[in-house]
Parts: structure tokens; C-alpha cells; sequence
């Protein structure tokens, strides 16, 4: 070797690299999207696991660097949160919630049922908020940090501007009802799956039959693809009266913004207040003047 020369020079890869500070494993737990602690105590998830028998020894190509340089590796799935399988989850969701005869027994089959992981990394289950005998109902679509802290729908940001939203056609949430279509927090408010939104719809289905509004307002794009079955963006489907069939009767359902997007893009209030008026309308509501 040319004597000015050091193996680390050649080899900089080799070289151990000093362990991260606290700073910047927070800032790399914050930019992978975890957040908020779920307890005070630390849970060694490895430890949970059930032995797996020893694979026979295989040839392991290495891993690419960014995967190296992750401070942990991804935990596998422990066993306590090891849930049944896709279509069984989805088939056994339709069974339980068709067999809710109440509200209150369908938020103790949610509080119960195994199907969806999410419940496991949520701090509380989110079901609903207002009153179960309004004549309107919006849902959203999945429940941010300060639901999972409070257990209520629409109480951060959004929320507030939900409240403005609902205030502006002369109602309050004690004669509105507000629920979502996931009624757990995805971890760091990471979009659901697809999987995850299937297996909770039978549920919020159930919970609009059983609330049997007038109106059911859909609030942004997933919980109006969800719940109307449409593929079009919210551009296309707000504003218009579609047919909602709760499984007992026929009722109308319309789609507007959801009130995050409306803080991120002010300018689309305009046509959430066309929106709103519209719902006031059908409702006999009297709406403010003013946008
Ligand atoms: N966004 C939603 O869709 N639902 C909530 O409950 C809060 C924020």
C-alpha cells in the first residue's frame, strides 16, 4: 500500500460511523413520520415475537446503503399485533357491523374487533362526535394527533374550521353528527391503505344507517370515494346531490372540501361556502350571509 495512504481512504465505507445524536435520531423519527410517543416506556417489539424456526443459511445480497444507514431496521410485526388476514378482516368487519343493533353497540364491536392494526398503534379509538339524532352527518376521513389524544373527531386545526364550516348554515355540533372512515389514527397521519379503508367501511356504513340522516356530507376525496363508490377527484364531485342507500332507506349525499385542504388552499373556500349553502338549503337551514 502507498505509504501515504490509509485503508479508511480506500475503504470509507468500512469505517464505523460515529452514532447518531439524540438530535438527529429525532429528526430522523420526525421525517419517517413517527411523531408522537405512544407510551412512557419503551416496548421491545422483538421480544414479543414467537420463535420463528432457524432458516436453512441462504446467500443475503448487501443491503443498499440507504437501507444500511437507517438507525433501526424496521421491527418485524409482533405477535400482539398480528391481525387476521385482508379478506377474512373485510368479512368478518361486514358480519360484526351488520349485527350492530345500536350506536353504542357498534362503538363497542369497533373497541373490540381485531381486523385492523391500526387500533394497535392509536392511542384511542375515534368514533364519532355531535348528536346521533342530527339530520346531517359529515364524515371525514381518518382521525390526526389531537382526535387520537382526545378520542373525538375534528378537534385539531380542521376541526375548528369544521365548526366555522358548520356555524356558517346555523348549526353547532349538538345538532350535526361528525364521524370518519377510519376511526383510528394511521401512524404519523400516514394516508390509510387501501386495506385499511376496506376493512373499516362496513363499520361507518353501519354507523349512517344507524344515524339515519337527511343529509351526508362527505368531507375531501378518500371519504368520498370510499363511501360514494366514485373514482373521480373532489373537483369533480363536489357540489353535486348524489343518492347515498344507507341499506334502509335512500338518503342525499353531497361531497365538498375537506377543512385541512381548505387551510392549506384558502382560495376554495368560495366554492365550500357554494357547498354549504347548497346543504342549508336542502337542510331548510338558514346560512349566513356572508362568506
Ligand atoms: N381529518 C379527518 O379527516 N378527520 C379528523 O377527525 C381530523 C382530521
Amino acid at each position: 500500500m502507498h505509504p501515504k495512504l490509509r485503508a479508511e481512504d480506500l475503504y470509507p465505507t468500512m469505517m464505523p460511523e460515529p452514532a447518531p445524536t439524540l438530535k438527529q435520531l429525532l429528526a430522523f423519527y420526525l421525517e419517517a413520520g413517527v411523531d408522537c410517543a405512544l407510551s412512557d416506556e419503551p416496548v421491545n417489539r422483538l421480544a414479543e415475537l414467537e420463535p420463528v424456526p432457524a432458516a436453512p443459511p441462504r446467500e443475503v445480497a448487501p443491503l443498499p446503503r440507504a437501507q444500511r444507514d437507517m438507525p433501526l431496521a424496521a421491527p418485524a410485526v409482533p405477535r400482539s399485533e398480528i391481525t387476521v388476514a385482508p379478506d377474512a378482516a373485510i368479512a368478518s368487519a361486514r358480519e360484526a357491523a351488520r349485527t350492530a343493533p345500536t350506536l353504542e353497540a357498534l362503538r363497542t364491536l369497533l373497541e373490540n374487533f381485531d381486523g385492523c392494526a391500526l387500533r394497535h398503534t392509536a392511542t384511542k379509538l375515534v368514533f364519532a362526535d355531535g348528536n346521533p339524532a342530527a339530520r346531517v352527518m359529515f364524515v371525514g376521513e381518518a382521525p390526526g394527533r389531537d382526535e387520537d389524544i382526545e378520542g373525538l373527531p375534528f378537534v385539531g386545526r380542521s376541526g375548528k374550521l369544521l365548526d366555522r364550516m358548520i356555524a356558517a348554515i346555523g348549526l353547532d355540533r349538538s345538532k350535526a353528527y361528525i364521524a370518519n372512515v377510519i376511526p383510528w389514527r394511521p401512524p404519523g397521519n400516514r394516508t390509510p391503505t387501501p386495506q385499511e379503508t376496506q376493512v373499516c367501511l362496513p363499520f361507518i356504513q353501519r354507523q349512517i344507517e344507524l344515524v339515519n340522516p337527511d343529509v351526508l356530507v362527505t368531507l375531501g376525496n378518500p371519504s368520498t370515494q370510499a363511501l360514494i363508490g366514485t373514482r373521480e377527484g373532489i373537483m369533480r364531485t363536489r357540489g353535486k346531490w348524489v343518492d347515498y342507500d344507507t341499506g334502509t332507506r335512500v338518503i342525499r349525499a353531497i361531497a365538498t372540501f375537506h377543512p385541512a385542504y381548505l387551510l392549506r388552499s384558502p382560495s376554495y373556500k368560495r366554492m365550500s361556502w357554494q357547498d354549504l349553502r347548497a346543504i342549508a338549503k336542502v337542510l331548510g337551514q338558514q346560512s349566513s350571509p356572508s362568506s
